[in-house]
Parts: C-alpha cells; structure tokens; sequence
C-alpha cells in the first residue's frame, strides 16, 4: 500500500505545483497499477483534494510548527484521508506512512509520521469536532472562495459548497436518432443497473458509476456521457436542419454531438487545441456523425472563417469551471482571485468576435460552466452594453445540485 501512498501524495505534489489533477493522475497511472490499485489511487487522490482543508486544519494542530521536508506533509495528509475516509485498517495505514517516511530520508521521520497519527488516532473524535466548527475545514473550500460564494449567493452558499464536496452523479444523453429515454431506461434496467429519467427527451441518471464499455449501445453511439446541466446547451440554440452552426470552443465535443443529434445542421467545430480537438473527432465518429473541425483561436478569424455568417453560434467559454468543482476538486484549490478578471476579459473579447460571424436573425449561446457573476451576469450585462444589436431572450443560471452542476446560459439574438 505505501507504493499507492507515495503516488497519492506526489499527485497532491503535482497539484500543489500548478498541474491539474486530470494531469498529475495520468502521469501517476503510467505506473504498473492492478485495476483495484488504480482505483484505490483515484479515490484517494479525489478524496484528499476534496478534503484538503480539513486535513490541513488537522495537520496544523497535530504539529504546529512547519515540517522539515514538504514531501513529508503529503505523505501525512493523504494518511490522515485514508484514516478518516477509507476503509483501510488503522494500524496498516499508519505503518505504510511509517514504511514511506522511513524511505524519504533514511529513517529520520519515522517517528514523527507514527507519533502525527497515533496522536490524530487518540483524538480523533475531538478533531473531527473541531473541523466541523471551523469554516474552512467545515466546508473544505478556500477562505476567498467561500466569502465569494456567499456574496454571489446569500441565501444557497452553503449549499453550493456543500455539493461541491459531494460525489459527482454519472448522468448520460440518449441519442435520440438512435433510441428513446424510455427504450434505454429498460435496456439498463434489463442489465441489472438502476438508473432514473431526468427528462422524457435525453437525460438519464445511473445510480452507480458505471465503466462507459458496460453500457449497451455506448460504442455505436447510442448514449454519451453528459452532465445534464451540459444538456440544455444544444437544446436552447433552437436548431432547424440546414443552419450553418459554428461552435467555438468545441472539444471534446459533448455539445457538438448533441447539436448533431437533434438537427441536420452544417457544423464547424472549432478548438484551440488540437490534441483536444482529436477527442471531438473521436466523438463524431463514434456517433457516426459529421462536421467541419478546425484548430484556431475562436478570438480571430483570419485563416479559418469562410465569410459566412452562421445562423447559430455556440461560444462554450473557457472558464473558472468553478461550477464543477466536485468533478474536478483540484479546480478550488488552483484558482487565484484574479484570475477571474483575466478569464472575463479573455471571454469578452471571444464573444465580440464571435457575435461579428453571427448572421442577422441568427442566435448566440453563451454558456460558462462557472457559478461567478463576473462571468456569467455581469459578462452578459457588458455585452449588451457594447452592442446594440443584441436582444437577450433567456439567462440561466444553474447551481450544482443532486441532478446536474453548475453552468450558465445567456441565449442572444441579433437584429
Ligand atoms: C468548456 S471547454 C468546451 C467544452 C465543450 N463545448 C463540450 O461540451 O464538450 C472549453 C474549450 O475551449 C477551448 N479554447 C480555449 N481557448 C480557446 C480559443 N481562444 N479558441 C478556441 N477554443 C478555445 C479549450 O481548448 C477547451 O476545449
């Protein structure tokens, strides 16, 4: 086990030195891993991260003073995760941190990692008490994340923080070309796996997470994943067969393939990343379905736009993602304050470049996956400011809950 400690805690590193946690894992899972290590792995570097202020508050009382060797303090704060979150026996995680500190410098910590959490043991209840009282730990958010939510949102900033925390639902789309929400829903349940219709049209919720290759019809195309916040996207753009569609930031292609499903539209996907831009073709294929793909910057046009206006646009902004913090809980403890600013005038100029190849009478959906008014309301408010040319017809603000995360929708009309 101290093999899967040490590879947590180099994550936590990775993490802590900028890299995403989809990043800092991959790496870590280039290793020889067997499936149950793999998963042992991933639910340990997820948990730590969600937990992260909580586990820091306890490290903080159990040694008040900072520790000689920062590796050292990864490896205590994914085991104070394993001791209070896993089902691993006590004496097994203890004595692996013990095997790992004895490994980072020849023997000098192993006294320390076996007094730190023997400690933490024989005070358990009274720490997990305490964390409950403190607002950081309680919530397990950033001190100005959370004074940021509760400005935005007075009355569900708890709530908001809470779901953050919480499990991700693992929510798929029906292909409606393929099959219907009720036809898919009894094919699931034919398997043995319990799941619930969100909506009549596409959105089913599995009660467990399922591997994708389980999933009758996934290869062909029948179902995707997709939040079913991420749904109402294609939906709100009102497509009717034959538009020519432009969606600026496509990868990896959840929206695309959902427009495609639903209209027999002339589709340009565009991604600054090509990398990425690959999953969206991996997609389509997969769909069977068909559309243009160009790698460029949606903040220009030059050597990519035809002339042609589109008569539907969607600019699903890059963003704070502060909307899908339980999927991605590295996202809360990466941002800085001013990055949203940054973020606001990076989408500013997107949209006004975006609305110039936006054909008269033809509409532009704005979406975020982000719960901060400076880019979603307040984002909105300056765009309208500065054309007036612009009619928004509906604003949607979504907040993470049981069903879907967190997004924001501005739909706009041009006269
Ligand atoms: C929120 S994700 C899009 C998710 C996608 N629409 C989906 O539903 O699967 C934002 C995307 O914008 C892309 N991006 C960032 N800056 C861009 C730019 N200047 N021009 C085009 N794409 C950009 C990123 O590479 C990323 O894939």
């Amino acid at each position: 086990m101290h093999r899967i400690q040490q590879l947590a805690a180099d994550v936590l590193g990775q993490v802590e030195s900028g890299h995403t946690l989809t990043e800092a894992l991959a790496q870590a899972q280039r290793s020889e891993l067997t499936p149950q290590e793999r998963a042992a792995l991933q639910d340990i570097c997820y948990g730590s991260l969600r937990q992260l202020a909580r586990l820091r508050f306890w490290l903080r009382r159990l040694v008040p003073k900072a520790l000689p060797e920062p590796k050292l303090e990864r490896v205590l704060l994914v085991a104070l995760y394993q001791l209070v979150y896993t089902r691993a026996a006590d004496y097994a995680i203890v004595n692996e941190a013990v095997t790992l500190a004895e490994r980072l410098a020849r023997g000098k910590f192993k006294a320390l990692v076996n007094g730190v959490l023997r400690n933490f043991l024989r005070q358990r209840e009274e720490m997990l008490r305490l964390a409950d009282k403190d607002l950081e730990a309680a919530t397990n958010h950033p001190r100005w994340w959370i004074k940021a939510v509760q400005q935005a949102y007075p009355q569900e900033w708890a709530s908001v923080l809470e779901w953050n925390n919480s499990h991700p639902p693992m929510t798929l789309r029906v292909n409606t070309r393929k099959s219907t929400v009720a036809d898919y829903l009894s094919q699931l349940q034919a398997l043995g796996m319990a799941a619930t219709a969100l909506d009549a049209s596409s959105g089913i919720q599995l009660e467990k997470p399922v591997n994708v290759r389980e999933l009758p019809g996934f290869a062909d195309g029948v179902v995707s994943v997709q939040d079913w916040g991420a749904q109402r996207a294609a939906t709100l753009l009102d497509l009717q067969a034959g538009q020519r569609v432009l969606d600026a930031c496509a990868a990896p292609g959840g929206k695309t393939c959902h427009m495609l499903e639903l209209a027999d539209v002339q589709l340009t996907a565009l991604d600054i990343d090509p990398q990425r831009l690959a999953r969206v073709a991996e997609n389509l294929q997969r769909g069977g379905l068909q559309a243009s793909l160009q790698a460029a910057d949606a903040s220009q046009t030059t050597g990519w736009w035809d002339g042609q206006p589109f008569d539907r646009i969607l600019a699903d902004v890059p963003c704070s993602a502060s909307g899908v913090v339980r999927r991605h809980p590295d996202i809360k403890w990466l941002r800085r304050p001013g990055d949203f600013a940054t973020l606001a005038r990076q989408q500013a100029q997107m949209v006004d470049t975006l609305w110039g190849l936006l054909a008269s009478g033809g509409k532009m959906l704005y979406a975020t996956c982000s719960i901060f008014p400076e880019e979603n309301q307040q984002q909105l408010t300056a765009f309208l400011a500065r054309h007036s040319d612009a009619a928004c017809l509906e604003q949607q603000q979504l907040l993470p809950c049981a069903h879907h995360d967190g997004f924001y929708y501005a739909l706009l009309a041009k006269h």
